[in-house]
């Protein structure tokens, strides 16, 4: 039976005791590690959240009933023990940060007994993913996860304190809010007392952020639960949380500035990594022709090359064709891998059209200067001379070339790219590689709904220089939005919002929308804008993403408590699930087969 905490005091976390505390008089809680008994001496390894502690019973010590007691220890069991500190008579344990000491035990209580728990506690798990979700409650035990975890809290605090010492009032923002169709999906919630209605939890909390500054609180943050119903990825759970901020009265390098000294504040306090300000920056055009992306991964080189103007009149109808129908031919240079064989260049083509290239050309330049190529025979020399030499290629380097759209051509290198390097192991995971991407493009031509779509969202600014191209050649207006990318990673995004009514309404015309479904949709914030609205701009930092990279786990759901499968479910409480035919009825809902 499990005794209770009457007159019991814990003193100590267990991790927390060393060689400092010897001779003190403790008192420890925590889950029995291990237990071992060697006959007239009984070891207890007791973990707490701080770390793991070597407790000792001897009958001499501590009587009869307590060693008792502790020959019934057995895994994940609760128990408090009472005992002395003292140096540990056998070698200190360097694996612990209690190693140079333990606890000698004088009482023990047994507050909690534990089944055999299906998957060991332990660090580094074997267990696989779906079993340890089921019993998150049992994962989140383990010491990896609850590093994260307790990094995770510091970093929120470290981020509030930062922000409330700049001028940054905390709001909160409602999560129940009228769905305005422009990004993801939303998730919906069905209104009981007006029927057939539903509530739209936030995808952010762009809006009502930008009200706050037309109200006047000047400088807005909040630490932001976010809904989106898209594909989940490594780096994406339907439900996130968003550093997210607002300032009036400033311009971009505001806000960057700001951003970037929290960033850097968090990396020092949470990893003790020095960054140096300013952070670097890129248009957006600079990041999509160098890296074909636009959150290039700069820890490793094999940029882009434009080979267009080279092979603009060669023999190989595969890029001639690609040119003539208005696209591009660009390469990468794999650097020392002419050798690489066949099998493996087949897998990249693969790889390559899994992003929708039709194909991928190589050339490889062997050691002897010599080609090898799927495309040599359709080229003359000096043709393969020249496209060589445009890519920088020398002996040794495998060259590989996409076109297409030039949209297609960036994201196919772009891709590749990444998957190269790391099949080569080019990336130096020690690097934390911070950059900021700007000048994005206004709009984004959708082929699905045949209209622009804004890039960022309808309420940014367009680049003051182009905001007459606004009509006339919305493809070519630029955005006063900005990214921060960090190693490959979209870590956040933002960008000065419009304040003035007429460029705001210019632009839901630009993006397709009547007037009147501009007003059904945004009316509020348009009115609101009518009433005095100082110049203002924002920024979101992803805070599961920020704090993934900082631990350098490889999935979001290594720093989310209760994270969410690939198809949105919880294996622990398995949401989303069926509901009363009653609760139902309350909503007015029927399920339809
Ligand atoms: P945006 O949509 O770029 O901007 O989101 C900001 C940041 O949130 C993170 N993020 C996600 N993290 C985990 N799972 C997801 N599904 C997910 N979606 C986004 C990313 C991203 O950079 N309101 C604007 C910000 C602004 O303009 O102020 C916004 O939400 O790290
Ligand atoms: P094909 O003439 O289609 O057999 O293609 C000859 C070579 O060009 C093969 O190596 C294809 O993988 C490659 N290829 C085909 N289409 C493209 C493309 N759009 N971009 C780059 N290479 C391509």
């Amino acid at each position: 039976m499990a005794e209770t905490m009457k007159g019991l005091k814990r003193t100590h976390r267990c991790g927390e005791l060393s060689a400092a505390n010897i001779g003190e008089t403790v008192t420890v809680m925590g889950w029995v590690q291990k237990q071992r008994n060697k006959g007239g001496i009984i070891f207890v390894d007791l973990r707490d959240r701080a770390g793991i502690l070597q407790v000792i019973f001897e009958e001499a010590e501590c009587g009869a009933e307590n060693f008792e007691k502790a020959e019934k220890l057995r895994s994940e069991f609760v128990a408090a023990v009472t005992g002395r500190v003292e140096k540990r008579a056998a070698a200190a344990n360097e694996n612990l940060a209690t190693g140079e000491i333990e606890v000698r035990a004088l009482q023990v209580r047994i507050l909690s007994e534990a089944e055999t728990p299906p998957f060991p506690i332990e660090a580094d798990s074997r267990t696989k993913e779906e079993l340890r979700l089921k019993y998150r409650y049992l994962d989140l035990r383990r010491p990896d996860l609850q590093k994260n975890l307790i990094l995770r809290s510091k970093i929120a605090t470290t981020i509030r304190t930062f922000l409330s010492e700049e001028g940054f009032l905390e709001i909160e923002t409602p999560i129940l809010n009228k769905s305005t169709p422009e990004g993801a999906r939303d998730y919906l919630v069905p209104s009981r007392v007006h029927p057939g209605t539903f509530y739209a939890l936030p995808q952010s909390p762009q809006i009502f952020k930008q009200l706050l500054m037309c109200s006047g609180y000047d400088r807005y943050f909040q630490v932001a639960k976010c809904f989106r119903d898209e594909d989940l990825r490594a780096d994406r759970q339907p439900e996130f949380t968003q550093i997210d901020l607002e300032m009036s009265f400033v311009d971009v390098d505001d806000v960057i500035d700001a951003t970037e000294r929290m960033v850097a504040r968090v990396c020092k306090e949470a990893i003790g990594l020095e960054v140096a300000l300013p952070l670097k920056r890129m248009t957006w055009d600079e990041a999509m022709n160098r890296f074909g992306s636009d959150k290039p991964d700069t820890r490793f080189d094999m940029e882009l090359t434009d080979v267009s103007d080279i092979v603009k009149d060669c023999g190989f109808g595969v890029f001639t064709s690609a040119l003539e129908a208005g696209g591009s031919v660009r390469g990468i240079n794999v650097k020392g891998q002419a050798e690489m064989p066949r099998k493996k260049i087949d897998a990249l083509v693969e790889f390559a059209k899994g992003y929708g290239a039709k194909g991928l050309a190589y050339l490889s330049v062997l050691p002897d200067g010599s080609y090898k190529s799927s495309f040599a025979k359709f080229m003359t020399e000096e043709e393969l001379k020249a496209l060589v030499k445009a890519m920088a290629g020398e002996p040794g380097d495998l060259l590989l070339f996409a076109a297409d759209k030039l949209k297609l051509v960036w994201s196919v290198l772009g891709a590749l790219r990444i998957e190269i390097a790391r099949q080569l192991d080019l990336i130096d995971d020690n690097k934390f590689n911070f950059l900021w991407v700007t000048e994005f493009p206004q709009f984004e031509w959708s082929e699905e709904e045949e209209r622009y779509v804004a890039m960022h969202h309808p309420f940014t600014m367009p680049m003051e220089e182009d905001l007459a191209l606004l009509e006339t050649e919305p493809g070519k207006v630029r955005a006063k939005a900005y990214d921060i990318v960090l190693n490959g990673v979209e870590l956040g995004g933002g960008s000065v919002r419009i304040f003035q009514s007429d460029v705001q309404e210019r632009m839901f015309e630009a993006l397709g929308f009547t007037k009147e479904k501009a007003h059904e949709q945004f009316g509020f914030l348009l009115d609101a804008f009518k009433y005095g609205v100082p110049p203002h701009a924002g920024l979101a930092i992803g805070f599961d993403r920020f704090v993934m990279l900082l631990v350098k786990a490889d999935n979001i759901r290594e720093v989310i408590a209760f994270p969410k499968v690939k198809d949105a479910s919880c294996l622990m409480s398995d949401a989303p699930n069926l509901v009363d035919e009653k609760q139902l009825e309350e909503l007015h809902l029927r399920i339809t087969e």
